[in-house]
Formats: structure tokens, sequence, C-alpha cells
């Protein structure tokens, strides 16, 4: 089987990009990570892809200009470096702009994002602060396809963490990301095998025995 060729887009740290950068080293991998794309020049993890020989484009939005044709470039820009690496799908790993509906469109099915909440509670910023205020008992995380919504389209997996008393936002924050780094991989893997699929708006799961129920949850 032909390993999916991946572009990971990022914004900073770049510690999910890390964790698909491992899971990828591994043989039978079904995905492998022909392009990191920053918009931002100075991100930390334009570092970790050249430090694993990954191929890096910075593309800054704010070299198109601003407004919806400052958008509209910067798009171009973005599809034009994605399709002359013949990538498959476009995982977004703490990628700080919006993409447009027409973005989207083009990529219909072929863009994923994770997400440290359990959509579709808690979409947008300072989620984890957001969860202590409201009180949640269980937080966690989600990827899920990109439609134009933020922080919207089809869950393909979640994994749950317990909220502690006393716990800090910091604290819940590497809690759940410690479960980013372990549900992205899984879910590009099951994505790469043909083992999840969108369908009607949905993620179908393939039965892992053929015949027991639907995998809904990648960690369980
Ligand atoms: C993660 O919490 C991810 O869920 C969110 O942005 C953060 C990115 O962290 N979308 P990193 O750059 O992958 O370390």
């Amino acid at each position: 089987m032909s390993r999916k060729r991946l572009a990971v887009l990022i914004s900073g740290r770049g510690s999910n990009l890390q964790a698909l950068i491992d899971a990828a080293r591994a043989q039978d991998y079904p995905a492998e990570i022909a392009l990191v794309v920053s918009n931002l020049a100075n991100a930390p993890g334009l570092g970790l892809a050249e430090g694993a020989g990954i191929e890096t484009e910075v593309i800054d939005h704010r070299a198109f200009g601003k407004g919806a044709a400052g958008k509209e470039a910067f798009e171009a820009a973005l599809a034009a470096a994605v399709d002359a690496r013949r990538i498959d799908y476009l995982c977004l790993a703490g990628f700080m702009r919006l993409l447009s509906a027409a973005f989207v469109g083009r990529f219909d099915g072929r863009i994923l994002n994770i997400h440290p909440s359990l959509l579709p509670a808690f979409k947008g910023l300072n989620v984890h602060e957001a969860m202590l205020a409201a009180g949640v008992k269980v937080a966690g995380c989600t990827v899920h396809f990109v439609t134009a919504g933020m922080d919207e389209g089809p869950i393909i997996g979640q994994a749950a963490v317990a909220v502690l008393p006393n716990d800090t936002a910091d604290a819940l924050a590497q809690r759940i990301l410690a479960e980013e780094h372990k549900l992205y991989p899984t879910c590009v893997k099951l994505l790469c095998e043909g083992r999840a699929r969108l369908e009607g708006g949905r993620v179908i799961f393939e039965t892992v025995s053929g015949a027991g129920p639907p995998l809904h949850n990648p960690r369980a």
C-alpha cells in the first residue's frame, strides 16, 4: 500500500507535528509527512520538521495584505504549495488561520484539525480556562474534518480527560495535550488505511473484526 502524503500546517510549538513525525517513522504507518507549512517564520515547529528532514515552507499571511483579497492570495499560495507536493491530506496542528469556505471546498474531505476540547463544546481559543470556568468534569480533545465553520466538522475521534479538583488551565492543557499526541496519529492512521471515511457528513468506521460494532472512538 502506498503511503498517503500529508502536509502539516502549523503556527507555533509543533508538538502535534512531532507526534505525527514520530508515528510516521514506523514502517507500517500508512502516511508520510511530505511538507510542513507555517504562516509564521518563527514558529518553533519548523525546527522540528527540519530536524526530521522534512521539507518546510513559510507562507506568511501578512505578506499578502489585509482583507478578503489578501486572504484569497494567501490561500492561493497555500493551495499551490500543497498541489505541488501531491498532498493527500492537510493536517492542521495549531494552525492559527481560519480557512475560507472556498479553500475548504477545494480540499473537501481532505483537511483535518485537532482541537483541545470535546467538540462541539468549547470551540475557539482559551478553551482550558473556559472549561474550568464552566466547571466541566470531563474534558478532552477532538480530531475532526474541517468545514467552513471554526472548530466544526465531522468528528473522527475523541479522547476524554478527567478534570481534577483544583486543576489549573496549564495542568489540564498538559494532560489533554498528552492525549492529543496519541489521538491525532491514530485518527490519521484510520483515515489513511481507509478504515474511517466521510460519508454524508459523518465519519463511518470499518468494523475491526468485520462483525463487531463500529469503532466510534479510536482510543477505545
Ligand atoms: C493544540 O492544543 C491543538 O489542539 C490546538 O493548538 C495546540 C497546538 O499545539 N489546535 P502544538 O503546536 O501542536 O504543540
